[in-house]
């Protein structure tokens, strides 16, 4: 049988590459790359290697991971690319053909690879304690060699995690270099268990933590404060029922309750409280932090799923606007005997993506910058995202926005600090811009106090990246170990 794509999202600039790439010195067509810039620019692309057999294909969700890199020193930039090879690949690989069937649904697969762990790994790369891992929320970590991106294989810190799904949104607290994490269906899939965790500075697990959901639910990114995990339950729910009916594992609840839950910094599971607020959905974190009584948390939310392909719980329609995600800050009062939280809208235009200066991750902060969804006045020509746009989530500093140009999309921008110790959001904005008429990619490195300056540089490669979710950057000491904080070199 011959392979053949399906006429669909995996045509034209999007179709898979299914090409592992190495190229040493990209041409840097204008500006010069800071040559105190040192490491790697990573990002995860959702990359089919093989046609799916089902319908049901989601873009970007069932996709197998592929690593990208751009590695920075001395000025010079070159590029890596290599596919995760999870279990999933490697079967697949050997087979010479897809055997997974629908996203999230193990009921679909081909018998031949029951009990083999599903996860594609296509969402973030964490770099921790000098280990390098891709992350998909529904699957354990894969771990990767930093420099060569030659997939090492499972990891689970030395059979200390347990959990059966571990997120791709993982937080580090610079202030001790600790990783806080969690996984939910945590106990098997469409399963109500959360687990969360603590690993040192050295990557040693120091606490685990397991409780249950309100309901089971996509639980994609949590807010970590320096005394606090908050994880976000909102409604789009996940039911054992209805993959076993090979209906959508996932489904939007419009009238299901949103809930909070807080734990203390490694506390126990029987410690959570749960705070309840209006009917929407989270999308990720921006940053949070307390002062001690109230926890002040900034996250994306939209009036239903971002994720238009999964339908409404009751069947009914819903408008395209109520799946735009807006940033909006959550106060919660740890002293007040209630169960509900209060929030307020941030940024006035539709945004998602957001990242801040990770040195200031769990404490008071100021910088964000993100990718926009929509302006107002500006005719949307091209595909995905096409804004990045900075902001002062106090407004001590007017927004900025860049547009990416016509026809062109714009990846998820990743802060890097000028140098180790520069100030909050002084550095530069890495973003991979795609231009669709000429089929083929540039890097960007913009000035993150100025996005609307000439760039800092503009790096070109001879060939096209698919759009991918997330990006980030780890500085060479981060990916040697010795140091977990975000730094330039
Ligand atoms: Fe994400």
């Amino acid at each position: 049988m011959g392979i053949r794509f399906p006429n669909n999202d995996f045509k034209n600039f999007e179709a898979p590459m299914r090409a592992e790439i190495d190229l040493a010195g990209l041409e840097v067509v204008q500006g010069e790359v800071p040559k105190e810039l040192s490491g790697g620019f990573f990002r995860l692309i959702g990359d089919r290697k093989w046609p799916a057999f089902v319908e049901n294909d989601i873009f970007m969700l069932g996709e197998d991971g592929m690593a990208s890199c751009f590695y920075f020193k001395d000025g010079r930039v070159d590029f890596k690319m290599r596919y995760v090879r999870t279990p999933r690949f490697v079967a697949e690989e050997k087979a010479g053909r897809a055997l997974f069937g629908e996203y999230r649904n193990p009921f679909t697969d081909d018998p031949s690879v029951a009990g083999l762990s599903r996860g594609t790994a296509n969402v973030t790369m964490l770099a921790h304690a000098g280990k390098l891992f891709a992350m998909k929320e529904d699957s354990p970590v894969i771990e990767m060699d930093p420099f060569t991106l030659e997939t090492i294989g499972e990891y689970d810190w030395g059979g200390a995690v347990t959990a059966k799904a571990i997120t791709a949104h993982p937080k580090i607290d610079p202030r001790t270099g600790e990783l806080i994490f969690f996984g939910y269906c945590a106990a098997g899939p469409a399963t109500r268990d959360v687990a969360y965790y603590e690993a040192d500075a050295e990557g040693r697990i120091i606490h685990e933590a397991w409780f249950k959901a309100p309901y089971t639910c996509m639980v994609h990114d949590i807010m970590v404060t320096e005394h606090y995990v908050v994880f976000p339950i909102t409604p789009l729910r996940h039911e054992l029922e209805w993959i076993e009916r090979r209906e959508p594992a996932f489904k939007w609840d419009p009238n299901e309750e949103v809930y909070l839950g807080v734990l203390p910094r490694k506390g126990n599971g029987d410690q959570i409280r749960w705070f309840k607020g209006p009917n929407q959905c989270h999308g990720h974190t921006v940053g949070a932090f307390d002062d001690g009584r109230y926890i002040y948390a900034d996250n994306t939310f939209s009036k239903r799923s971002f994720f238009h392909f999964f339908p409404n719980v009751d069947g009914s329609a819903f408008s395209p606007a109520d799946t735009m995600p807006y940033m909006k800050r959550i106060v919660i009062d740890m002293e007040s005997e209630g169960d509900h939280f209060t929030e307020q809208k941030l940024f006035e235009y539709p945004c998602e993506l957001p990242r801040i200066d990770t040195r200031f991750e769990t404490m008071d902060y100021n910088f964000v910058t993100m990718n926009l969804l929509d302006v107002p006045g500006q005719e949307r020509v091209g595909h995905g995202f096409q804004w990045v746009a900075t902001m002062d989530v106090n407004g001590n500093k007017p927004s900025k926005i860049y547009y990416a140009g016509d026809d062109c999309s714009i990846g998820e921008p990743q802060f890097v600090p000028k140098s180790n110790d520069a100030p909050e959001g002084e550095g530069y904005i890495l973003t991979v811009v795609g231009k669709h008429q000429e089929m083929r990619s540039e890097l960007l490195i913009l000035d993150a106090s100025d996005i609307n300056a000439p760039p800092v540089a503009t790096v070109a490669l001879p060939f096209r990246l698919r759009s991918t979710g997330h990006g980030y950057w780890y500085s060479t000491s981060q990916l040697l170990g010795e140091t977990n904080v975000l730094g330039a070199s």
